[in-house]
């Protein structure tokens, strides 16, 4: 026997009233018909003021452990994945513990960008499978319209903010992929690409906040290649062939890479799930976003078989392999 991070339940939360591209027209020199063309982005929601990557984390969370079914007095670990936390310091993490009434165990953030909940998912499913921590839960929430240059048109119509949660708790597998749970997790970086999406600022380098700046073709390229060849490499470790697979969960960057991986991973479109045209990239929690969409509607079903994949700043990828 193993011991397996079994799902539990999950939850998600967006900001206020969705904006659509065309309110966006009437503020960046952009249009409906290029964003949706070379984006399948048609709206995004975005925080309000005073509203921070917590809040919507908080709730997101009491989502995730209310569909579980259990109180958060049971969790022993938060693993939070953000690049706008509240704060440079102490970890976004720890003000969801206090929020949610958790005074024991433990709360850390980790920062992998639009790859943190797969980040974040690999480290918790870590900590459960060595019996140190026993239910957990991986959240991925930001709010990147606060590091948006609203004056560059090539980055600020393509985020939008919000966040995901997913409640883990340990047990019994028999240890093959017929188990339910996360059956495996793979994680890259390659930090060579540091700058081909970054942010121009951060309190050591230049003590300021900074703005998201990006090569957009560049990145484009290296998600492709990158989220296909680790998508394949869950597959590999699990010996799954693709048509063994009943859902694709990927990053929401843009629906022509999630268009270009199916097809790379010869997967029907129909079996991938697709929000990016209703919350944009919300990095880290894009995952947990069209994850909790597609469990709530009733697609994913218990015992599903479920890839899910990212690439973002580093560049970091990963993917990981799971049976709802
Ligand atoms: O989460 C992981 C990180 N992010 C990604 O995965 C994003 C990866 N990259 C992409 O999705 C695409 O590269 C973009 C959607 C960002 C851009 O699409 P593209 O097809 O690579 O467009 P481009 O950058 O080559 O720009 C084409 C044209 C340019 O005009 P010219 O030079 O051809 O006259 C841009 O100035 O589109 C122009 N443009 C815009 N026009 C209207 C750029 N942004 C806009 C805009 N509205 N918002």
């Amino acid at each position: 026997m193993v011991v397996r991070s079994l799902m539990i339940g999950c939850g998600s939360c967006l900001p206020g009233q969705p904006v659509s591209n065309h309110d966006l027209a009437q503020r960046v020199d952009t249009s409906d018909d290029w964003i949706v063309q070379r984006t399948g982005i048609r709206s995004r929601h975005i925080v309000g003021e005073g509203e921070t990557t917590s809040d919507l984390a908080v709730k997101a969370a009491q989502q995730a452990l209310d569909q579980a079914g259990i109180p958060a007095s049971r969790v022993d670990l938060i693993v939070l994945a953000t690049t706008t936390p509240d704060h440079t310091f102490p970890a976004t993490a720890v003000k969801v513990q206090a929020r949610l009434g958790v005074t024991s165990g433990f709360a850390f953030d980790v920062q992998a960008v639009c790859s943190g909940f797969v980040y974040a998912l690999a480290v918790a499913d870590n900590f459960v499978r060595l019996g140190q921590a026993r239910t957990a839960l991986v959240i991925g929430a930001d709010t990147f319209s606060r590091i948006l240059d609203w004056e560059d048109r090539t980055t600020c119509v393509l985020f939008g903010d919000g966040a995901g949660a997913v409640v883990l708790e340990a047990s019994e597998g028999a240890g093959t992929v017929a188990d339910r749970g996360v059956l495996s997790t793979h994680l890259h970086s390659d930090g060579r690409h540091y700058e081909a999406l970054w942010v121009d600022g951060g309190p050591s380098a230049t003590q300021t906040t900074g703005h998201v700046r990006m090569n957009g073709q560049e990145v484009f390229r290296h998600a492709v290649s990158r989220l296909s060849e680790t998508a394949a490499e869950a597959l590999k470790a699990n010996e799954i062939e693709p048509g063994q697979l009943d859902w694709l969960v990927p990053h929401q960057a843009n629906l022509r890479i999630i268009e270009a991986t199916a097809r790379k991973l010869h997967l029907p479109l129909e079996r991938a799930v697709i929000s990016v045209d209703h919350h944009g990239n919300t990095s880290a929690a894009s995952i947990p976003l069209a994850l909790t969409e597609a469990v709530g509607d009733g697609r994913i079903k218990r015992g599903d078989l479920v890839l899910m994949e990212a690439m973002g700043g580093g560049f970091t990828w990963g993917s990981a392999l799971v049976r709802w």
